[in-house]
């Protein structure tokens, strides 16, 4: 069983002026000022995604920064309506910065377009086995419901960040992804992802994800018991 995308993957360089992104790189840096000094906005923290994140909805986002964006989603697909704006800074400071392997949660989510605000480092994200570099003012655009993604494991050094949108468009009548194509994937790809992080790297956390498919292949990769198996 197959799962059909609604866009094909790629990259779009450039999505801003080179004076608008200006002005991004300072909205997000004085956000997270701001928030980090606040009790009533506070980042959220994932340790184990080793970020800190929070969203941006009306009337905190100026339409300078939405309204090209939506333009070339609608490009894409006329129907695509604007959902929500989510931004993240990945940092060590905040754990191990990852992302395994997987597939956003089902919904009527037809693409997102993941933007690189700033960073220090090139961190690139693979969707379904195809690696895509970012640069800062670009965006990729791809189907996080229908096509499984992560990015290339990379450790990083002291002061090495990334800064990300993720601008969520969905279209109403779309039909939801076959969950028995997400499972065949998650085994398939997962075993790539253990290639790329070597099985040095492997944390508790990551053994508990693997457990969980109770795929012999891996169990065994990783000398784990599957009588231990955590369901
Ligand atoms: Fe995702």
């Amino acid at each position: 069983m197959s799962i059909k995308p609604s866009v094909d993957a790629h990259i779009k360089k450039e999505l801003f002026t080179k004076e608008t992104h200006l002005e991004y790189v300072d909205f997000i840096k004085n956000i997270w000022d701001y928030k980090k000094n606040t009790k009533l906005s506070p980042l959220k923290l994932d340790k184990f995604l080793g970020k800190t994140y929070t969203n941006i909805i009306d009337p905190y986002l100026p339409n300078k920064f939405l309204d090209p964006v939506t333009e070339y989603a609608k490009s894409i697909n006329p129907k695509a309506e604007f959902v929500f704006l989510s931004v993240v800074r990945y940092s060590k400071d905040y754990g191990t910065p990852q992302l395994p392997p997987h597939f956003d949660a089902p919904s009527n989510l037809c693409f997102i377009i993941d933007y690189q605000i700033e960073s220090n480092l090139t961190w690139p994200i693979c969707i379904d086995g195809e690696i895509f570099p970012l640069e800062d003012n670009s965006c990729l655009v791809f189907d996080s419901i229908r096509t499984i993604h992560w990015r290339v494991p990379q450790t990083f050094n002291d002061g090495e960040y990334v800064y990300m949108a993720f601008y969520h468009y969905a279209e109403e009548s779309i039909s939801l992804p076959a969950p028995e194509a997400q499972a065949h994937k998650l085994e398939k790809y997962f075993k790539v992802y253990l290639d790329q992080l070597g099985k040095e790297n492997f944390s508790d956390s990551h053994k508990l994800l693997i457990q969980q498919f109770n795929n012999k292949e891996m169990l065994e990769f990783l000398d784990l018991n599957r009588d231990n198996m955590v369901q």
